[in-house]
């Protein structure tokens, strides 16, 4: 009896001392012999997610560093905003990505015209374009660890998708005016504002510079970036990686893809951060009413398969893969409730901030 009792207690003393909270609790510890891993805030929710800000040790602005929010007009930079949320990140030990230099969205529609309403000439649009991104890089120098110096500048209208479809950019004012010379003039120039600060602080600017999308896992749409690294790289522009947004929703992701992409694009020498993941719960296939009561189990289970899955994979491309960043930081804070007018819940910390089950697979390797 007193052996039985024995062996009891001992059992128990060891299941006490495992649950006693050995292993990480946080993403970032977990996490941290692999990649950083980010959350995205602004300036309004910034200070909302103390609860689970520890999770995180890099932070992206979601529109506080983009073109229209820092420099609405001609000469007129307002660089506050994105401060503020810089001084948080420090703060809470968080580095920063930059997001994002050039895009064909958030930029004042003015600038690409002349008074009578005609596109300005490509040398005029090489200057402006010069200017903000030395404004802005010389800003925020080396506070910001990376900078998507281009956003989605690959054709993805109507059906761009489509294997017949061969445009390879997208037709937006910046490609009307200069072609595909906006995308390596915007590293060129990226690159020159880092040279030129670290000739002035006599210090080594650690900034990489990536190109960044959506739906890189779609096979046409990543032939068509290729196409874009390839001419980059002839000619020589300084780019170090590709960010993948990642937006999926639980009928998109394909895991033969995902490592596809990765594969891709690593082996023109890049490296690649997920840069804007979330796993929407409604497959945009078919046609699934709001859950407006909560998440059902079922649906929960699948967005968990594949958060745990792509984790994995990240975890087994850790060479190439140098970040991961969630685009919102809980279920009560996404830009998808909007997107899709129903409540959506595609992170790993419900509304209440709790974590849900995809938080644990993906901490339990
Ligand atoms: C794109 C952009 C982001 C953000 C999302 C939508 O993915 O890169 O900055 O605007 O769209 O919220």
């Amino acid at each position: 009896m007193k052996a039985k009792k024995l062996i009891l207690g001992l059992f128990l003393l060891g299941l006490s001392l495992t649950s006693c909270g050995k292993g990480p609790s946080t993403l970032k510890e977990a996490y941290k012999d692999y990649f950083p891993i980010g959350i995205t805030l602004n300036k309004e929710n910034y200070k909302l997610f103390d609860d689970i800000i520890g999770n995180f040790n890099s932070m992206t602005c979601e529109n506080e560093m983009k073109w229209s929010s820092i420099h609405p007009g001609d000469d007129v930079y307002v660089f506050d905003d994105g401060d503020r949320l810089i001084d948080y990140a420090k703060s809470q030990g968080m580095g920063v990505r930059g997001h994002a230099l050039v895009w064909h969205k958030a930029v004042p529609s003015g600038i690409f015209y002349d008074n009578e309403g005609n596109y300005l000439t490509k040398e005029v649009m090489f200057e402006k374009l010069r200017e903000h991104i030395f404004e802005t890089v010389k800003h925020f120098k080396d506070d910001v660890y990376v900078w998507d110096v281009v956003n989605e500048a690959i054709d993805d209208s109507n059906d761009a998708l489509k294997e017949d479809n061969s445009n390879v950019y997208f037709k937006c004012p910046w490609y009307d005016i200069c072609g595909p010379e906006y995308v390596l003039k915007s590293f060129e120039y990226a690159r020159e504002a880092l040279d030129e600060l670290e000739a002035e602080t006599g210090r080594e600017m650690n900034v990489k510079l990536f190109y960044n999308d959506f739906s890189l896992t779609n096979p046409n749409k990543r032939a068509k970036t290729v196409e874009m690294i390839q001419y980059l790289i002839e000619n020589n522009a300084p780019i170090d990686g590709i960010g993948m947004q990642s937006h999926y929703h639980i009928g998109s992701f394909s895991i033969e893809e995902f490592k596809t992409s990765i594969e891709t694009f690593a082996s023109f020498d890049l490296e690649v951060q997920i840069t804007e993941l979330d796993v929407s719960v409604y497959d945009v296939n078919e046609n699934v009413s709001s859950y407006e009561e909560g998440l059902p189990e079922e649906i929960e289970a699948v967005q968990t398969a594949i958060y745990d899955r792509l984790f994995e994979i990240c975890r087994e491309y850790k060479e190439n893969i140098t970040g991961i960043t969630f685009w919102s930081p809980a279920d009560d804070s996404t830009w998808l409730d909007h997107e899709l007018g129903k409540k959506d819940y595609p992170t790993l910390f419900d509304i209440y901030h709790e974590p849900k089950s995809s938080f644990y697979e993906v901490m339990d390797f």
